[in-house]
């Protein structure tokens, strides 16, 4: 089979915000405790943070991190977790049946996103709380000083604000799962009187609204159109989440995971699109892919069967090389929407569904899926570029014919560096000729590869020792196009100079 992609340096989509090269830490199972917090750990530095863990948030490549939740801050008491440790209750987690002990709060979280160098998006609590709560937040944050709260921040010890920019209005408020769920209607209104008082305790504030919790939910469209309406002139973007897995061994569909994200990319800016035509607005909301991976849901017992327990080894899914493969084209998704998706986190970081996995005074250590993420956010800099495309289809079951082909280009003119990110969806090796004739001279800098069933199928440890990737065979280059054979059901990036 055949493929060919034609790019040209004026065929642009889009700056590349960084902030798609985001994460997310939510205070469920050991992300926060064992994850990248464990005081006594032989890698701990003297706030308690694990040296290893962090080390590996920088080889990732990561530039921004979603706190505290996830379904735990709808029901987080943020007050509880500042001030002295000691005096610091012990809470009941409606979330996820846990017991939160608040050692961790929002000072020693900050003082990690420091030395991550990564900056925070913090999400506040409209499930069980409100405007109140949300503004005292933002002022503890974001206020010099002066005020009853911004003066216990700098009690606590923080002398400077933080100056947390960007901010969620909740969490999945469309889901009966979370705690304190809502209707749009009742939603919309909650998230636009928070964004308001919010707003006046930081008019600096970038604002995300609540979208679905995924484009199978039932209320999917009509909960954007409803909760932008509220929202639309206090809010910079809309929030989507979306998870994928395998299922009933359907491998093509799986594989296929990035066309139905593409798709529901398309059909969030169009709903709100719609909203800003009906109000006569050039305004532009732009799109919060907040929570985005693979999660073997299916294998979760589900909330509300939970074993109550501190730090409990929850949602600790193990990747193969199949998923890295997904995760990889799921990445060339957002890069290819460069234009309006502005942020992105992988859900999540650490131990939870994550491509950090840690032992408990042991070993870190990568996942499979670590390293296509940490190829992307390390190299795909500059803008996205619009390749035309010439494909055969993959038939799928769930979604139809889709391209068998999908990916990115990233044109980092300074650099001088053309970066694309290619997943061979099919199960038949992919002859593509990459076309790229008005770039100037083209040198090969890199070309590797994950194939999905490299050393096996398997979804364990086993299977992430195997995963680095491995260089590409005879891909030839000349100043107007490269040659390259893309091996069945993998993701390839090659990089010229
Ligand atoms: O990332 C795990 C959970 O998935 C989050 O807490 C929630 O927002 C989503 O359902």
């Amino acid at each position: 089979q055949r493929a060919r992609l034609t790019v040209h340096p004026s065929f642009t989509v889009g700056e590349i915000d960084r902030r798609i090269f985001g994460s997310f830490v939510e205070h469920l199972g050991r992300a926060v405790y064992t994850g990248i917090y464990e005081p006594g750990h032989p890698t701990a530095d003297a706030d308690g943070f694990r040296q290893d863990v962090a080390d590996l948030t920088a080889e990732l490549g990561v530039t921004a991190v979603r706190y505290p939740g996830g379904n735990f801050v709808s029901n987080y008491v943020w007050e509880d977790g500042i001030g002295p440790v000691a005096d610091r209750p012990r809470r009941l987690d409606l979330a996820w049946r846990s017991i939160e002990s608040n050692e961790v709060g929002v000072d020693e979280y900050q003082r990690w996103a420091a030395k991550t160098g990564t900056e925070t998006i913090m999400a506040v609590n409209l499930g069980t709380r409100g405007a109140d709560a949300a503004a005292a937040l933002v002022e503890y944050c974001n206020v010099p000083g002066g005020t009853a709260w911004s003066d216990r921040r700098r009690a606590n010890g923080a002398e400077e604000p933080y100056g947390v920019k960007v901010w969620c209005l909740g969490n999945e408020m469309d889901g009966p799962w979370q705690i304190g769920h809502k209707t749009a209607e009742g939603y919309g209104r909650l998230a636009s009187q928070t964004a308001q008082a919010m707003l006046r305790a930081d008019p600096t504030l970038e604002l995300v609204a609540c979208g679905s919790s995924s484009r199978e939910m039932a209320t999917f469209g009509e909960w954007e159109r409803v909760v932008l309406e509220h929202t639309f002139d206090q809010v910079d973007y809309i929030s989507l989440h979306a998870y994928y897995q395998e299922r009933n061994g359907d491998r093509a569909s799986f594989l296929a995971s990035g066309a139905s994200l593409e798709a529901f990319i398309t059909e969030v800016v169009a709903t709100a699109d719609a909203v800003a035509a009906k109000r006569h607005s050039d305004k532009r909301i732009r799109l919060s892919v907040d929570e985005w991976n693979v999660w073997y849901i299916d294998d979760f017992a589900g909330e509300d069967n939970l074993e109550l327990a501190e730090r409990p080894r929850l949602a600790e899914d193990a990747y193969s090389l199949l998923d890295a493969v997904v995760v990889g084209d799921l990445l060339t998704t957002l890069l290819r929407n460069a234009d309006r998706v502005a942020i992105a986190c992988l859900a999540q970081l650490v131990n939870v569904i994550a491509p950090i996995m840690t032992e408990p005074g042991g070993e870190a250590w990568r996942q499979t899926t670590f390293h296509p993420f940490a190829l992307t956010a390390k190299h795909a800099r500059g803008v996205a570029l619009e390749a035309r495309t010439e494909t055969p289809g993959l038939a799928t079951a769930k979604y139809g014919e889709v391209p068998a082909l999908a990916s990115a280009v990233a044109w980092d003119e300074e650099s001088g560096s053309l970066v694309f990110l290619l997943t061979n969806r099919s199960k038949e090796p992919l002859e593509t000729t990459l076309s790229h004739a008005g770039f100037g001279t083209a040198r090969l800098a890199e070309a590797v590869t994950i194939i999905a069933d490299a050393g096996g199928p398997r979804r364990d440890a086993a299977s992430a020792a195997l995963a680095t990737p491995q260089p590409v065979d005879k891909v030839r280059v000349t100043d107007a196009e490269t040659s390259v054979t893309l091996p069945p059901e993998s993701w390839t990036m090659v990089r010229l100079s």
